[in-house]
């Protein structure tokens, strides 16, 4: 095996990206947004509030929202598809709850099993008519806007897409609105709201949003996605003679569990360049290195929570045993990625027992060559992906396509890597 040369620029971050185009649309005037991620997922968001009356230009240099305040909303004369993508609904039901008319939302088959309870439940706290048409708890979702209250809600799950939804619910609210959860998650709404002039504030794992403030139009410059980097981090980590630069990585404190653990696990990765354009970005050197498992439990978990498939290859790669735990969220994200893992890891011959809340590796196995069902989760292709370079034998993954959900370069740039 060849190891990987050269240098790759990570595309725009996801969950900063669908938050540019949403605030940008409840703020007065232009929003211009630079590094945007053309992905599928961010695309639905684009469209969904294009629906909703507001005039977005999307050019490959940058994408112009021209904003119409927190009440410039208009009906949609159809259901709102939000495709795959679960932050689309989640945080787009929060604006909802306050308009002055109907919206139903509804999206691909992934999305039709996503547990909405979660932000039915606060949001009705709040006083929003939030339904649930199938009375199942998932999309499609029927959403009457109402006059809302500002609550306390305590999250059971760290969920930055539970905590965006109240808070963006929270800036209709007839007073504060706060949330608190039982572990960090990202905070890219509590920055980005607060660079558009809302009053955010954050205690700890409570953050705090005031009512009606006046949003202006920002000029925004996205990340690179170090969940999207992930890949690369795992890939150059783990295929011999490797040495790459991964340049332009956002590495928020929120986000960065992917960094501590590799650099647990025995990683060799130097961050160059650390700079700070709203959020803190550098670029990563990574080389090739004989990795050993590790634990990674608790408050952590939500700072990783999208690496974990990723992890699960590194950890099959490494010498001894790594243990995952506090991470049940994994069942519901865009597959159950404990059940996906364990089963296609087991397949390519790694050692992986599946718990309630995570998985049991005992690394240093060889992989083989194995068929492949993403099951509808972009994450699961591209996590297999790295897996089948790392076997002996051909792998095939049905569904290969999903990466445009968050990475469409994302087989062109690991080619680049491979010459
Ligand atoms: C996201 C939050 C996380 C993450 C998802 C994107 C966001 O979900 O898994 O990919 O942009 O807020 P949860 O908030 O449900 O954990």
């Amino acid at each position: 095996m060849t190891g990987l040369h050269g240098e790759i620029t990570i595309p725009g971050d996801k969950s900063i990206s669908h938050r540019a185009v949403m605030f940008g649309a409840l703020a007065d005037g232009l929003t211009q947004i630079t590094h945007f991620l053309q992905g599928a997922d961010c695309l639905s968001t684009i469209d969904c509030f294009r629906r909703l009356g507001i005039e977005i230009e999307n050019t490959p240099e940058k994408i112009l929202i021209h904003g119409k305040g927190l009440h410039g909303l208009q009906a949609s004369a159809s259901a709102l598809d939000v495709g795959n993508s679960g932050t689309t609904t989640r945080l787009i039901s929060g604006i909802l709850a306050a308009q002055p008319f109907e919206t139903v939302l509804d999206g691909d088959d992934s999305i039709r099993k996503r547990p909405m309870r979660r932000i039915m439940e606060p949001l009705s706290m709040m006083g929003a008519d939030l339904i649930s048409i199938k009375e199942n708890d998932c999309a499609p979702l029927r959403i009457r806007g109402n006059a809302l209250h500002g609550i306390h809600y305590h999250s059971k799950v760290a969920s930055a897409q539970v905590k965006s939804a109240v808070l963006l619910a929270g800036l209709y609210a007839d007073g504060e609105t706060k949330v608190t959860e039982p572990a960090v998650s990202r905070n890219h709404s509590e920055i980005m709201l607060r660079y558009f002039g809302a009053d955010v504030h954050t205690t700890g794992t409570t953050a705090a949003i005031k009512p009606q403030p006046h949003l202006t139009g920002q000029s925004v410059t996205v990340p690179g996605d170090i969940s999207s980097a992930a890949y690369f981090i795992a890939a150059g980590l783990l295929i011999p003679n490797s040495e790459i630069l991964i340049r332009n990585v956002g590495i928020n404190p929120t986000r960065d569990g992917i960094l501590k653990t590799a650099l647990a696990m025995g990683g060799d990765i130097t961050l160059l360049n650390e700079r700070r354009e709203g959020e803190p970005t550098a670029d990563l050197l990574v080389k090739s290195s004989s990795l050993h498992g590790i634990t990674i439990e608790g408050d952590i978990i939500p700072t990783l929570i999208d690496e974990i498939p990723i992890i699960n290859i590194m950890a099959a790669a490494a010498e001894g045993k790594t243990v995952i735990k506090d991470a049940a969220e994994l069942k519901v994200k865009e597959s159950d990625r404990i059940k996906v893992m364990v089963q296609y890891l087991t397949t390519m011959g790694a050692e992986i027992t599946g718990t309630d809340d995570g998985m049991i590796i005992e690394g240093g196995r060889p992989l083989h060559g194995a068929v492949i069902d993403s099951h509808l989760d972009h994450r699961i292709a591209m996590s297999f992906s790295i897996a089948a370079l790392l076997a002996e034998g051909e792998t095939k993954i049905k569904g290969s396509e999903l990466v445009n959900i968050s990475y469409p370069s994302f087989y062109d740039d690991l080619n680049r890597l491979r010459r």
